[in-house]
């Protein structure tokens, strides 16, 4: 199974990943999850991608492309992956189609969430992650049994730095602006698969495995 998951910020694109590599034995491959991992341990790559992040700006291609490439290549991969935010702009989705077509490969699904603005908003802004596991959880829809500590593993529970309304409000636009144009990118290829993203994360899984096949 190769397939993007694409979507704006918050539709669920993360949520829905840990269930689809359960289901389809491949990995996830988060370039938000990369960099954020980089930033925390202080690398070249963090530092360079922070202001972007932090902000809710897209990291520069360049920095992006290769990165990717090169996770692609890796051994867990031969048998498929699930990019989760990846790619976010016409180049990133050229730059991919050349990599497959380099590998002799194509993509079975591009998985999209359709979502409006107002329950994003409500949804970034009340997202928590666990400090020590990373699981997410969100105060109002998925609330932790007892507030600020992660139900899988007791670790702390804190705020993404971007999941601030400010900056949810400028993702969004910097999606509109960079990122849906990939809809219509990926609908002439005949791979874009439509989905709700505006109902229950059970529900929106089974509907998406009955797409993508058991
Ligand atoms: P990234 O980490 O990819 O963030 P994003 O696209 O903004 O998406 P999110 O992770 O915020 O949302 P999601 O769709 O995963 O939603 P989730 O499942 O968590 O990117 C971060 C940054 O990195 C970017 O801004 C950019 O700077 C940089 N970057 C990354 N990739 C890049 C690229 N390719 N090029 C350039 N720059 C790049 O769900 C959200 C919340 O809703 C959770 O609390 C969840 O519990 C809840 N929820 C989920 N589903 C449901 C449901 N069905 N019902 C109710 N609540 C739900
Ligand atoms: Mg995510």
């Amino acid at each position: 199974m190769r397939a993007v998951l694409l979507g704006p910020p918050g539709a669920g694109k993360g949520t829905q990943a840990i269930r689809l590599v359960e289901k389809y034995g491949v990995p996830q491959i988060s370039t938000g999850d990369i960099f954020r991992a980089n930033i925390k341990e202080g690398t070249e790559l963090g530092k360079k991608a922070q202001e972007y992040t932090n902000s809710g700006q897209l990291v520069p291609d360049e920095l992006v492309v290769d990165l990717v490439k090169d996770r692609l290549m890796q051994d867990d991969c031969k048998n498929g992956y699930l990019l989760d935010g990846f790619p976010r702009t016409i180049f990133q989705a050229e730059e991919l189609d050349k990599f497959l077509a380099e590998q002799g490969q194509k993509l079975d699904a591009v998985v999209n969430f359709e979502i409006g603005n107002e329950i994003l908003i409500e949804r970034l802004t009340g997202r928590r992650i666990c400090k020590k596991c990373g699981a997410g959880c969100h105060v109002k829809f998925s609330p932790p049994k007892v507030e600020g500590v992660c139900d899988k593993c007791g670790g702390e529970l804190e705020q993404r730095k971007d999941d601030t309304r400010e900056t949810a409000e400028s993702r969004l636009a910097v999606y509109e602006e960079s990122t849906a144009p990939l809809i219509d990118y990926y609908s002439k290829t005949g791979t874009l698969k439509n989905f709700n993203g505006d109902q229950d994360r059970d529900k929106l899984f089974a509907e998406i495995v009955s797409v993508l096949g058991e």
